[in-house]
């Protein structure tokens, strides 16, 4: 997709990665609406993008309603908004379930399908949903893996059923990255390897596969590794997360 003279919506735009995409996105010529429940950060973003601020809970079904409506007026979607958690899966409270699958998958897949027919009745426009590298699984991360793990599978899917050069779908899987969402969940980022990317990497990284229409992209990119093995080697790398981190 070229990106100059579009426009995009970008949820998650107040803080992190979705503010370093909005600010990437701008430079690269698009329009922007910034989709955020933090009004003073989303107008922070607003000032130096030249976006629209649309402050938005996307776990309410007003706020999501109020997503959706915008999702299908734009040519890029990129859904960045999401929440961690980490502490035993036996401790969690059941609300806080409920809250991530909210969150970090129903609200992209609505505003996937809020978007997608006005895209192809456009004959173009591409969907980004931030997943993440938990998707191997992580000790403690069991529902936030398996929200990011769905968001693959969902994105993957759809990308069979709109088929090649029409409109396209990218999958991000960050590692580690220095935003407030490790803060957020309740448990700061603490390991010392891999060390954290800035938000700015992950953003460059998305735009470049947007422009080259690419399916999924890790970010760093040796995280693919890990993440091949997750795959085509379960249990030895089972095993060897288990043993090391
Ligand atoms: N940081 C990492 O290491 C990392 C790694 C892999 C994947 N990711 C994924 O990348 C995405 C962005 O994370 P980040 O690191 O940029 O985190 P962040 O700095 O905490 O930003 C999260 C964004 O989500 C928005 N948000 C949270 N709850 C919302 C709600 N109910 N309705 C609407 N917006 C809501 C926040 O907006 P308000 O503050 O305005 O509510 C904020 O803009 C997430 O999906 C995350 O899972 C992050």
């Amino acid at each position: 997709m070229r990106l100059a003279g579009r426009t995009a919506l970008v949820t998650g735009a107040s803080s992190g990665i979705g503010a370093a995409t909005a600010d990437a996105l701008a430079a690269a010529g698009v329009k922007l609406v910034l989709l955020g429940t933090d009004g003073g950060r989303l107008d922070a973003v607003a000032d130096r993008t030249g976006g629209t601020p649309l402050v938005a809970d996307l776990g309410t079904e007003s706020g999501l309603r109020a997503g959706c409506e915008a999702a299908a007026e734009t040519d890029l979607l990129v859904c960045s908004a999401g929440r961690g958690y980490a502490g035993e899966f036996a401790a969690m409270p059941a609300e806080r379930v409920a809250e991530l699958a909210t969150l970090n998958l129903v609200a992209p897949m609505r505003m996937a399908r809020a978007a997608l027919p006005a895209m192809l009745a456009r004959g173009g426009g591409h969907l980004v949903f931030l997943s993440s590298i938990a998707t191997v699984g992580v000790r403690d991360e069991a529902v936030y893996a398996a929200t990011k793990a769905g968001l693959r599978a969902f994105a993957a899917s759809l990308r069979y059923e709109i088929g090649a050069g029409r409109v396209g779908v990218t999958t991000v899987f960050p590692g580690a990255v220095n935003t407030p969402f490790f803060d957020r969940r309740g448990r700061a980022y603490d390991r010392g390897f891999p060390r954290q990317l800035e938000p700015s990497a992950v953003a460059r990284a998305l735009l470049a596969a947007v422009r080259r229409d690419r399916p999924e992209v890790f970010v760093p990119r040796w995280l693919t590794v890990p993440a091949r093995l997750a795959g085509g080697v379960p249990e030895l790398f089972h095993r060897m997360a288990a043993r090391f981190g």
